[in-house]
Formats: C-alpha cells, structure tokens, sequence
C-alpha cells in the first residue's frame, strides 16, 4: 500500500492513490488524502499515451504495473497500454499496441509465478483478444477470437451483433468468463497452460434479450476451491436484473456448470424505474454484501450547498444468505450521473465510483458493520466522460 502515515498530536494523515481514466485521453492519479475524519482529493499526474479513449485498468500490484485500455471510440482499432507505476503515482509508458477495436475490460490470468497473459473483451469489435506479459511490462498478441451472431437478438438495437463485456477469473484461477451481452451468454474458457492459447467450453446461456454485462463470483466461506459451495452473480443491463447461479466445477478442467437460484431486478423488489442500465458489481471485501451501479436514472436529487440539486444515480446493496439467494439491502444515490464503475477500497470503508456522464470521481463512505453506503466525503471533475476508477492499494 503506497499510504503514508504520519502521527503527530492526536491527527493522523494517509493518503491513497487512486487510477482514473476517462475517454478524452487521460489516466489521471488523484491523491486522497484523509485528516481527522476529513477527505482532501488531489490530482498530482495526468497521462494521456493511453489516448484517444482510455475505457478499463487493470492493476498488476505485485508487479507494479497498469494496464490501461483504449476503446477507439473514433478510430478503427483499439489499443493496449502498459505502464510502471512509480512511487509518487506517477505512470511511466512502457508500450503501445494497436488491437481489434473496443476494448472495455482485462484481467490477468495464467501462473503466477510463471507465464501469464491478460485477457481483453471488445465490445465494439465483437471479439476476446488474448496477449502474452513478459513480466515488466512487455507484452505481444497471442490469440484473436472474433464472433458473430446469425440472426440479431430480441433487443436488436444492442444485440446487432455480439459485444464481450467483462473478462472474469472464476476464484480458482483456472476458468475465464466473458458476459456477451449482444449473444445473451457468459463465454467460458480454460487455458493450455504453456502457450497460454484459450480454449472454449460450453457456455452459461442466459435469459433471451437480457444482455449479460458483468459478473461477480461469491463463496459463502471466502474459500476458492473447485469444492467448495460457489456462487456466479450476473448482471444484465438490459433487463436490468441480477441473477445468481449456484456454480459446479466439471472434473478435470471441463467447465462450469450453472443452476439458477435467485433472481430480481437490480432494485430488488422495488419499482424497477424506466431505462435503468445497471453497469457494474462487487462483493464488498468482508464477503457479507453485494453492490451493484444503476445508471441513466435518476432516482435522486441530491441537494447542494449553494441551494441547487444535481441528479444522482444509484448504488443497489444486498445482503447474502448463505443458500446464495440475496437480501435487498440499501437503494443510494451514487452522487451523479451514469456510475460506470466504481471500486471498493481494501477496508470496505470507501467506495470511488466513476460518473461516466458527469465527468467526475465521488468517494463515500461505507459502514463496514451495516454495509450500508453513506455520503460522499470527496469529489472531482475529471477532464472526459470518466470510464474506470483503481485504488492503489
Ligand atoms: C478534529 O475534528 C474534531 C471534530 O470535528 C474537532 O473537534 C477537532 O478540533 C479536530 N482536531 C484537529 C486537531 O483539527
Ligand atoms: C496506440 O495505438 C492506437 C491504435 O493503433 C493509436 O490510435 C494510439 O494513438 C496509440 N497510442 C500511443 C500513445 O501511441
Ligand atoms: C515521480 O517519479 C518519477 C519516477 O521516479 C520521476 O521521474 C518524477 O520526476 C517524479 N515526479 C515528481 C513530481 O516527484
Ligand atoms: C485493426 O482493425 C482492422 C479492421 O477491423 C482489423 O482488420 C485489424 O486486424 C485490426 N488490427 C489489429 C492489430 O488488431
Ligand atoms: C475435489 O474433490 C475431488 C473428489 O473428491 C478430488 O479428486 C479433488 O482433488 C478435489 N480438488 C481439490 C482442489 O481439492
Ligand atoms: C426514470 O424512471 C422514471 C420512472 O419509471 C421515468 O419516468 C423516467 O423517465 C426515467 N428517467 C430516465 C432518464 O430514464
Ligand atoms: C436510458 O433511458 C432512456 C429512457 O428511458 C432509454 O430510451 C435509453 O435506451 C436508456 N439508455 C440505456 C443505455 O439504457
Ligand atoms: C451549485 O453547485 C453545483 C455543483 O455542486 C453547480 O453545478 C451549480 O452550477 C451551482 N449553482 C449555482 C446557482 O451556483
Ligand atoms: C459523454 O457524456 C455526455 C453527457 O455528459 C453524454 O451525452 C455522451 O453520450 C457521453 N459520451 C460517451 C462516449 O460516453
């Protein structure tokens, strides 16, 4: 954890780091500094060789890396990042390479302490990419898988063709998930665990003109092993709902198989409002709740000092039984407009949440005891439609 923590008389200042990018261009480091119960947010770097649109990180702590994506919003490919995070929070570039167009999320996967890879989701280009990491950074194309759908499905609009989403590591590091949510289903792969090259297991299908987005995987015991009680929770942003699957590992690396056991809308049993599109979930670190982002609209109006109100979107909580099926929790405002993404920080304390249409950062805090959300202790404009925020931790 890069915190620096200085005592004196009875006030104790840390500060964090946390990774914003946003699709003007920039990867901007904001320092969060926290003095007797107080918040200070400051942006002390700003990069832009991840433009022109910058859309996921992903964070390699052990090795002090950052991987950022470019969706090429306007250009007819995508592009892959990596950086050195240095210890002011500064992001030296180490390279660039032009990929399928629209990349919007990544995860590492492989050995750990031996050949690893980071696997991307392109929604735009239809496709999974797979590329080969050296270790410092330095990293080559390994694999292009490109779909397509034959005929579009139910919401045809969005499901004129197939859109990867999300790249999930299932807690046993042995199984990649992709929601597709032109296709309506959560791609599976394993790996040969020498070229690193994915192979395609039959997949979890889910509900027709759903459109899956993201997922989580829970364990009622926080164990990670192929025998141990699973859980898989997938959003679907066009229906707007959250189902949860009881998941079976197949004996020698065959798959995943998946029973339905719990399903409702993102608000629970709440009136479901018009064109919700929840964006992103999480298992809270203390493994007791679940939260989800809706975005476009706008349940709240959150009044300001200067006696005018913005238009908030909202955090969804639920509370795990240990059969899996969930609890609605707490409906809150996320303190803007479109939250993208968000990420909890290591103590379940702090919850930063990326405002994709009010181009800024919101941290609030959490009651770690309640899991209930509370209010935002700090926030700041970014310089474009903000797409992804990391603590670094
Ligand atoms: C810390 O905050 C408390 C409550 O707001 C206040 O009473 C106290 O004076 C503050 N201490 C310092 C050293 O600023
Ligand atoms: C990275 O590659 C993409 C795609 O070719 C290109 O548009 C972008 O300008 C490159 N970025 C840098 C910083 O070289
Ligand atoms: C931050 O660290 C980098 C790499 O060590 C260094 O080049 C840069 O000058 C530092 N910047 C500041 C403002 O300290
Ligand atoms: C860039 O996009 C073009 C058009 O879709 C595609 O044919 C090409 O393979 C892409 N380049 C890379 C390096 O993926
Ligand atoms: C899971 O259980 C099976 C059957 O009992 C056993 O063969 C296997 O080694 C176990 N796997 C792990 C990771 O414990
Ligand atoms: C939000 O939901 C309400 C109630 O369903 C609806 O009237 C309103 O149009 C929706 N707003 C947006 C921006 O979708
Ligand atoms: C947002 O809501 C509006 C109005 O309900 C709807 O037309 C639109 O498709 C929604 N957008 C998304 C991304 O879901
Ligand atoms: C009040 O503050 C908000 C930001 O909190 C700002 O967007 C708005 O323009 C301000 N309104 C007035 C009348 O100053
Ligand atoms: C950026 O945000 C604006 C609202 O501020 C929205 O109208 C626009 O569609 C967004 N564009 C992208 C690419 O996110």
């Amino acid at each position: 954890m890069r915190a620096t923590l200085l005592a004196f008389s009875a006030v104790a200042i840390s500060a964090t780091n946390l990774f914003v990018s946003d699709y003007s261009g920039y990867i901007n480091t904001f320092s969060l500094t926290a003095s007797n119960g107080s918040y200070n947010l400051e942006n002390t770097f700003s990069n832009t060789e991840c433009a022109p649109n910058p859309s996921w990180l992903t964070l390699d702590s052990n090795r002090g890396l950052l991987f950022c994506l470019n969706e090429g919003l306007e250009t007819v490919n995508g592009s892959l990042s990596s950086f050195t995070v240095n210890r002011n929070g500064s992001l030296t570039h180490i390279k660039n390479e032009t990929s399928i167009i629209g990349p919007v999320n990544g995860v590492i996967y492989g050995e750990p302490a031996g050949q690893r890879g980071i696997v991307l989701a392109h929604y735009t280009g239809s496709a999974v990419t797979s590329w080969l990491l050296d270790g410092g950074g330095h990293f080559e194309l390994n694999q292009n898988l490109p779909y397509t759908l034959s005929a579009p499905g139910p919401n045809a609009a969005r499901q004129d063709a197939p859109h990867e989403h999300e790249t999930i590591l299932d807690p046993t590091g042995q199984y990649i998930l992709v929601p597709d949510l032109g296709a309506d289903l959560v791609r599976i792969y394993s790996w040969d665990v020498v070229t690193l090259k994915l192979k395609e297991l039959s997949p979890l299908k889910a509900k027709a003109g759903s459109g899956p987005r993201h997922a989580a995987f829970w364990s009622p015991y926080a164990v990670a092993s192929e025998n141990s009680t699973t859980f898989l929770y997938l959003v679907a942003e066009l229906a707007s709902s959250v189902t949860g699957y009881a998941v079976s590992y197949l004996p020698n690396g065959g798959g995943l198989t998946f029973s339905e056991i719990y399903v409702s809308s993102t608000y629970g049993m709440l009136n479901l409002p018009e064109g919700n599109a929840p964006a992103e979930i999480a298992v809270s670190p203390d493994n007791r709740f679940l939260l989800i982002s809706n975005r476009n609209n706008t349940s709240f109006s959150l009044p300001q000092t200067n006696g005018s109100a913005i238009k908030s979107d909202s955090f969804s909580t639920f509370q795990f039984n240990e059969d899996g099926t969930l609890i609605f929790h707490q409906l809150w405002p996320s303190g803007g407009s479109y939250p993208r993404q968000f990420s909890v920080d290591k103590t379940g304390s702090l919850v930063a949440v990326g405002h994709q249409y009010d181009q800024n950062i919101v941290i609030l805090e959490r009651d770690v005891a309640t899991g209930l959300v509370g209010e935002v202790v700090a926030r700041m404009p970014t310089p474009g439609n903000t797409t992804c925020i990391q603590w670094n931790e």
